[in-house]
């Protein structure tokens, strides 16, 4: 199978012939994109160092930026990894099938191509039921970073593939549109304390119910300093970003769009929350939910900016929440967008 089949098979989720034909492609080596509750994934064979090889080639992603891979059956856990300590027994039975991913260290039969060359391995067991009929149909561990072209917004629908990948895979598995909309919790457990490398679906209060303090990883907050080397190597790029550059715009709506009044040059764009829509009249603007509603904004966070991601926009201002849980991941991945740039606007003027 070549890096770039001429043709992406359209198949649908609905189907079980189309299921079989995935699995098929995915047992001879081939890339199928498939969805899952968080984002759509592209899935290869994870024990096939050749078909992993090929995400990175279809994807434009960097080979040391590890991939997650994804079972449909817990007991797939201790075949990839060497130790399953209590606290991923634990989290496997409160959070699996979900948006949660654990990394562990790995055993030896999974590929250095996976993990980038780490002895640990981030394993995940989706909620989704098309995630997992693919799995079962291919008979082995998907490996399957997000569907995207490396940097962009990660896919919520099989539209957003095709836009990115058409030509360089093999299939696009359509199952509609994402539930979650960001992708899943990445938690560490191979060190000795649990450390949160990604916010997603499931919360960090949601993790430290059972298990206590979880640590943060700095790169979640912030821009890592060049000697903080990164525990998730992918934190280390700029992420889920259109090519305008994007700048977080915190504080009450009214403050902000007097902001955006008195700076904003033709080409800026406003990323808003629904009731915000009218402030912010006369400037290129997309909503991406309700303020109050973190679901909502998690949900259509990386459609809105595709949406913005035109040649006339030349630079975005993102209204940024506020709050813990899943704000806290709807912030994280805006600040990556960011590259964590901000405004903080204050008041009325
Ligand atoms: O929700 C999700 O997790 C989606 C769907 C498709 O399952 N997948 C996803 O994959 O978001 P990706 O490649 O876009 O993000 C995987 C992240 C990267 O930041 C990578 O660095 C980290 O997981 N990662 C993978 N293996 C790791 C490991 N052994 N140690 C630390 N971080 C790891
Ligand atoms: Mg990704």
């Amino acid at each position: 199978m070549e890096n770039k089949p001429d043709v992406t098979l359209r198949l649908s989720a609905d189907s079980p012939e189309d299921i079989r034909t995935a699995g098929e492609l995915l047992r001879a080596g081939g890339l199928v994109a498939l969805p899952t509750e968080t984002v759509y994934g592209l899935a290869a064979d994870a024990l096939n160092p050749v078909a992993v090889s090929r995400i990175f080639t279809a994807k434009g992603r960097p080979s040391d930026n590890p991939l997650i891979v994804h079972i449909a059956d817990l007991a797939e856990l201790g075949t990839l990894c060497a130790a399953v300590p209590d606290a991923a027994v634990l989290l496997a039975a409160r959070f699996w099938p979900g948006p949660l991913t654990l990394v562990l260290p790995r055993r030896d039969l999974v590929p250095g191509a996976v993990t980038a060359g780490l002895p640990t391995v981030a394993v995940r067991l989706p909620a989704s039921q098309a995630a997992r009929a693919v799995i079962q149909a291919a008979g082995t561990p998907l490996a399957a970073p997000s569907a995207n072209r490396s940097g962009t917004p990660s896919p919520t629908t099989a539209a957003h593939v095709w836009h990115d990948l058409n030509g360089r895979v093999d299939a696009i598995v359509d199952g509609g549109p994402c539930a979650v909309g960001i992708e899943s919790t990445i938690l560490d457990l191979s060190g000795d304390k649990p450390r949160l490398l990604r916010p997603g679906g499931v919360t960090q209060a949601e993790l430290e119910e059972p298990l206590g303090p979880v640590e943060v990883d700095p790169a979640v907050l912030g821009p890592l300093s060049p000697e903080n080397a990164p525990r998730a190597p992918g934190m280390k790029y700029r992420h889920y970003a259109p090519r305008a550059p994007v700048y977080l715009l915190r504080g009450p709506s009214g403050a902000a769009a007097v902001w955006v009044r008195n700076h904003a040059q033709p080409g800026a764009a406003v990323l808003c929350f629904d009731g915000e829509r009218a402030l912010f009249e006369g400037v290129t603007r997309v909503s991406y939910g309700p303020e109050n509603d973190p679901s909502s904004l998690a949900l259509n966070l990386f459609d809105a900016l595709r949406r913005l991601d035109r040649p006339d926009v030349t630079v975005i201002y993102a209204r940024c929440p506020e709050g813990d849980g899943l704000y806290e991941a709807v912030r994280n991945r805006l600040g990556k967008a960011a590259g964590f740039r901000q405004v903080t606007v204050a008041g009325y003027r």
